[in-house]
């Protein structure tokens, strides 16, 4: 029990209307204590704490996240204290949450804010949800799984040692952003160790056949230059635009097939899929296409992801549904699809924005975070398959360009090797501890 004048530091409080159950709730609760509340209205003056309860509601996983982002960019000015709060395992996959992801984010791009989030049991009743806030109020913990037995902050291992033999079994494994970038070097690196399984690759790219009579390169630069060329000998006058978009394409479909091949190579079945994860028709045609075809999934490695950097002042509603369709929506419409009792390995690619939070990736950290809790439902769910959330540091690959590299080389974070990253991956979903579901691997970060 928190005693009136504990509280009274904080208050007055406004509890946003977001869930409005547990809002009304907590609005009582506060009052009872003798504290001012209410329930957040136009004016903020006075206010000292505002609590979020938007992450309680069962809005739409994307929509959901996206609203908590945006009273936090409303209240940003006020200089309020922000207390977020989120559901820590609430029914399916798309009532999941990874607001964790925010407020560790935005403690570094607002350092002198107090923005917390903590996690509810879903199970508890409302009485005990509000008696629960209540009690952890006063400790000031900036972010915590809070239940009967006190408040308890989730640590996130690096990976551990294997403890499984190496396994013999065969798979079919679906890949969604396995044909391209670091996850095609992970999934390269599986088929050398099951040569024998089936490996179906996703992607929004098609393979565009290189033009006869170009020299074979993957420097973007060159390829431009040979593409403008060859385009004024035979008399036309291309536009920038057009040949940036053929020379990405011809990148795309050469990543595609050098990884395709890879696959092959190690004796493996190699196929290639275009579906865009965003879009769940058309991921559903894939899904049965791989289990009429190949037979149900029994392997599945989600890389599917893009960025949207930018500060979470200037965060639009789009970007956030960018970054969470095919990431977030994707993987929640896939395992609504799929015959979840078939799945002996999922490895899901999370980021380590997702564990420390990250400048300008907001919608990105969310989004990772809230892969880290499916990874746990999941292992929960399905005690007999290996389910791990590789929450990574910056590869040497993949999405990070020079200027990224460099970014990060000014912070002292190294970049993990292709070869090192995908063994890493391959023993991990192969041969990991059962036991250890979230993963960081690379450096800390500083907050
Ligand atoms: N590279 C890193 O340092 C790093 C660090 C932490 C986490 N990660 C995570 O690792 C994963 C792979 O990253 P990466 O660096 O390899 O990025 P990348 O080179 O940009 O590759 C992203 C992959 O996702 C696919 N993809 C994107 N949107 C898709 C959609 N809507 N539907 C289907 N496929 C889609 C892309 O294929 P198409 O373009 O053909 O669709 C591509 O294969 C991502 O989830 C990323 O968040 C990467």
């Amino acid at each position: 029990m928190v005693a009136a004048q504990d509280l009274s530091a904080w208050g007055p409080f406004a509890v946003t209307a977001g869930a409005s159950e547990i809002a009304s709730q907590l609005v009582q609760v506060l009052t009872g204590r003798g504290t001012r509340a209410d329930l957040l209205g136009e004016s903020i003056q006075g206010i000292q704490t505002v609590i979020i309860t938007e992450g309680l509601s069962n809005l739409p996983v994307t929509e959901r996240h996206w609203q908590v982002l945006d009273l936090c960019k409303r209240l940003y000015a006020s200089g309020i204290r922000i207390m977020i709060l989120e559901y820590a395992g609430a029914g399916d996959f798309a009532q999941m949450s990874g607001l964790k992801g925010l407020s560790r984010t935005l403690r570094q791009e607002w350092p002198d804010r107090s923005i917390i989030t903590w996690s509810l049991p879903d199970s508890a009743s409302q009485d005990t949800q509000a008696e629960l806030v209540l009690d952890a109020i006063t400790s000031d913990v900036p972010e915590a799984d809070l239940d009967t037995s006190g408040a308890s902050v989730m640590e996130i291992g690096a990976a551990p040692g294997l403890v499984q033999a190496t396994p013999t079994d065969t798979n079919v494994w679906f890949v969604p952003g396995g044909a391209r970038g670091v996850t095609a070097a992970c999934v390269s690196e599986l088929a050398r160790r099951q040569p024998g399984s089936t490996f179906v690759l996703g992607g929004r790219s098609g393979i565009a056949p290189w033009p006869e009579g170009l020299q074979p390169t993957s420097d973007m630069k060159l390829l431009r230059s040979a593409l403008i060329s060859s385009a004024k000998a035979r008399g036309e006058k291309p536009a920038l635009p057009d040949i940036d978009r053929q020379a990405r394409a011809l990148l795309a479909g050469q990543e595609i097939r050098h990884t395709l091949d890879a696959i092959a190579a190690a004796g493996a079945r190699a196929v290639y899929l275009q579906v865009d994860m965003s879009d769940r028709d058309s991921l559903l045609a894939a899904v049965s296409q791989i289990t009429s075809q190949y037979g149900p999934i029994s392997g599945l490695v989600h890389g599917a992801g893009v960025l949207a950097d930018g500060l979470a002042l200037k965060k639009t509603r789009d970007d956030v549904e960018y970054v969470f369709g095919p990431k977030v929506e994707g993987l929640a419409n896939l395992l609504a699809a799929i015959d979840l009792s078939q799945l002996r390995h999922v490895g899901l690619f999370s980021s380590a924005s997702a564990v420390f939070g990250n400048t300008g990736q907001s919608d990105y950290a969310m989004a990772n975070a809230w892969l880290g809790a499916v990874a746990r439902k999941l292992a929960a769910q399905l005690p007999d398959a290996t389910v791990k959330s590789f929450c990574w540091g910056p590869w040497d690959g993949g999405m990070v360009d020079a200027t990224l590299a460099s970014h990060f080389a000014t912070r002292g974070i190294s970049l993990i090797g292709l070869q090192d990253g995908a063994r890493i991956f391959a023993d991990q979903i192969l041969q990991g501890d059962r036991h250890e579901i979230e993963l960081l691997i690379g450096d800390k970060w500083a907050g």
